[in-house]
């Protein structure tokens, strides 16, 4: 497996303190309680990306609203922890977001508190400041508050990634559809691909993640477009050299561009799959940057995914180098 040259990359979209209750037999009734076998606190959102991506050795810089209490200082603590950078997180938003998440062996649900966003970040600034080659883009809100972001990354040379996290109302609206069309790698899951869509013919019924991926890489040429779909894998298409031309220092691609390759997601224990997808990501763009074929890339990220599900918490087993390096061993039959 190549790794890459570590990349400099700034992570940008709201993170959470996430309170994770675990191994519940059901969820509450109105007026009932019940007890969690597990409890963890761990960082959510945005978070999730930039620990995995960090734990596989690249330089990341959050860029996120906490508030001035103390779940914003255990985060700050946390992402320090993890060797996140932290200098462009702002205390603007009172209380820090929080999300509590109840997991059953069945599903899972989540209440969350997130003040409406303070004024956009100067991200040309952030970006120059970390000396960013890349960008990458967690959940809606950014798209909302910056629809030209994509244009402020390409014109400081950084390349950039969206995984847009769900949400009926916003995937519709023109400004993140915008940022959809416009990055350099998009990786929705099966829903969020169908909520793109909607606008293009059938009122954002879910397709199939084939059908789903099929029509998003024709609304989008020349670029990189992934399409998750839990427990049955991920889809994605890639783009070629010409195409990468338009992405600046986009690495160059060797597969058919135009061919959709599916991997299967790799048989684990899952017993909480929040944050999967966005673990994935980390590892999608770890082979991406490395010049990786599409098909690698999408193994990379599958197997970054399945580890998360493997716990409580959505980084709390993001792979480091070496765990992935074990994965991919186990994987091709210890033939490295
Ligand atoms: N139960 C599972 N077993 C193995 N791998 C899984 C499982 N669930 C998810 N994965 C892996 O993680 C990838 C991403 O998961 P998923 O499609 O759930 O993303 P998502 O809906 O964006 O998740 P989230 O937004 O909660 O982070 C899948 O494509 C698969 O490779
Ligand atoms: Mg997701």
């Amino acid at each position: 497996m190549t790794p890459p040259a570590p990349v400099r990359a700034v992570v940008l979209g709201p993170t959470y303190c996430d309170l994770v209750f675990g191994g519940l037999e059901r969820l509450p009734e109105l007026g009932e309680e019940r007890f969690a076998r597990s409890f963890r606190v761990a960082p959510g959102g945005s978070a999730i990306t930039a620990i995995a991506l960090h734990r596989l050795g690249h330089a990341v810089g959050l860029v996120a609203d906490v508030g001035r209490d103390a779940l914003a200082g255990w985060l700050r603590d946390a992402l320090t922890r993890e060797g996140v950078g932290i200098d462009a997180l702002r205390a603007v938003q009172e209380p820090t977001p929080v999300t509590a998440a109840l997991s059953t062996a069945a599903d899972r649900a989540f209440v969350t508190y997130l003040e409406p966003p303070g004024p956009a970040p100067d991200l040309t600034a952030v970006l120059r400041r970390a000396a960013a080659t890349h960008l990458h883009v967690a959940g809606f809100p950014a798209a909302l508050a910056a629809p030209d972001l994509v244009d402020l990354a390409h014109a400081l040379g950084a390349t950039v990634s969206f995984d847009p996290g769900w949400d009926g109302r916003a995937l519709a609206d023109p400004r993140v559809r915008r940022v959809a069309l416009a990055a350099d790698v998009l990786l929705p899951n099966r829903l969020e691909a169908g909520l793109l869509l909607a606008e293009d013919g059938d009122g954002g019924a879910p397709p199939t993640a084939e059908a789903a991926l099929a029509r998003l890489a024709a609304l989008r040429p020349g670029r990189v477009t992934v399409v998750k779909d839990g427990a049955a894998g991920a889809w994605g298409m890639g783009v070629d050299d010409a195409a990468s031309g338009e992405a600046p220092g986009a690495p160059a691609r060797s597969a058919d561009p135009s061919a959709p390759a599916w991997v299967p997601a790799p048989s684990v224990d899952a017993i909480d799959a929040t944050g999967a997808g966005d673990v994935f990501d980390a590892g999608f763009l770890d082979a991406w940057w490395a010049g990786e074929p599409l098909d690698a890339c999408l193994h990379r990220g599958a197997w970054c995914g399945a580890r998360a599900t493997t716990a409580y918490g959505g980084a709390t087993a993001a792979p480091t180098r070496a765990q992935l390096d074990a994965l991919w061993r186990a994987d091709s039959g210890g033939t490295t």
